[in-house]
């Protein structure tokens, strides 16, 4: 029997699940909420399918272990390959930040998908838009890049522009199909001007959380602060100093799992 008081547990690779956490506290400000960045494995974006799908696996044990009511993949790349293993699998209800961005995708005329390797070669999106005209373009480097601290920086629009020059002038839409992405929209939108929409998917997959608990009455109505837990394979100093700018504010206290 799960009860409101339990937390939703979030995963990513490392720090982009920051993004939609941040999302999620915004929509649900009651909640009490458990993080885990797989630091230790980061990137998931150039790692095999099973590779992905095991890491997944263990991180979903985790926060099981953490007493969990709500999983949220906070990770593109692990949504590909393990969202319907892990709905099909844990006791608890699932929710992946692609189902989100394929929603956003859908309502879309001329629409690119910006994501990494994995989430490329998965074709979880290009199946989805096959109908329509859209571009999968993988973005390797922009991971990297992001957390060097790059994300508003020369060589990053140098870079974004290599990768991204072939779409100029036939998208209306971009989707964000990263969860680091969101932190070089001021690169995008530099390179695409105003008439290109960046999309990201996380403000509606928080708001695919808050309607699940409200339909299963699993709200947390709780008037103290809500308890924010940090959890990560490796370094806890370096994911507090980087998390800050993914979270958009200070991480108090991370623990190593
Ligand atoms: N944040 C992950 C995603 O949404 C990508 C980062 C990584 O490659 O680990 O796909």
């Amino acid at each position: 029997m799960k009860r409101p008081q339990q937390p939703i547990g979030l995963f990513d690779s490392g720090f982009g699940g920051l993004t939609v956490m941040k999302e999620v506290a915004l929509a649900l400000p009651q909640e009490n909420l458990v993080y885990f960045g797989d630091t230790a494995h980061l990137p998931y974006g150039n790692k095999s399918p099973e590779t992905i799908l095991q890491f997944a696996l263990n991180n979903a044990t985790f926060l099981m272990n953490q007493n969990i009511k709500l999983l949220v993949i906070a990770c593109h790349s692990a949504c590909s390959h393990a969202l319907q293993t892990l709905q099909e699998k844990l006791p608890i209800p699932v929710i992946g930040i692609t189902e989100a961005g394929l929603r956003l995708a859908e309502q879309r005329e001329k629409i690119a998908i910006l994501a990494t390797t994995s989430t490329i070669q998965s074709g979880i999106y290009q199946k989805a838009l096959s109908h329509k005209e859209h571009f999968a373009i993988d973005c390797p480097l922009f991971v990297p890049l992001i957390e060097e601290g790059y994300h508003d920086h020369p060589s990053t629009r140098l870079i974004a522009e290599s990768y991204l020059n072939s779409i100029q002038g036939k998208v209306d839409s971009i989707l964000l199909a990263c969860t680091h992405y969101p932190l070089i929209k001021p690169t995008l939108e530099k390179i695409f001007g105003p008439t290109v929409s960046l999309i990201e998917p996380a403000k509606l997959c928080a708001e695919q959380v808050r309607l699940y608990l409200t339909h299963n009455h699993l709200l947390n109505t709780q008037t103290e602060f809500p308890s924010l837990k940090f959890y990560v394979s490796d370094d806890p100093e370096k994911f507090k100093r980087l998390g800050k700018i993914f979270f958009g504010k200070a991480i108090e206290k991370v623990e190593k799992k």
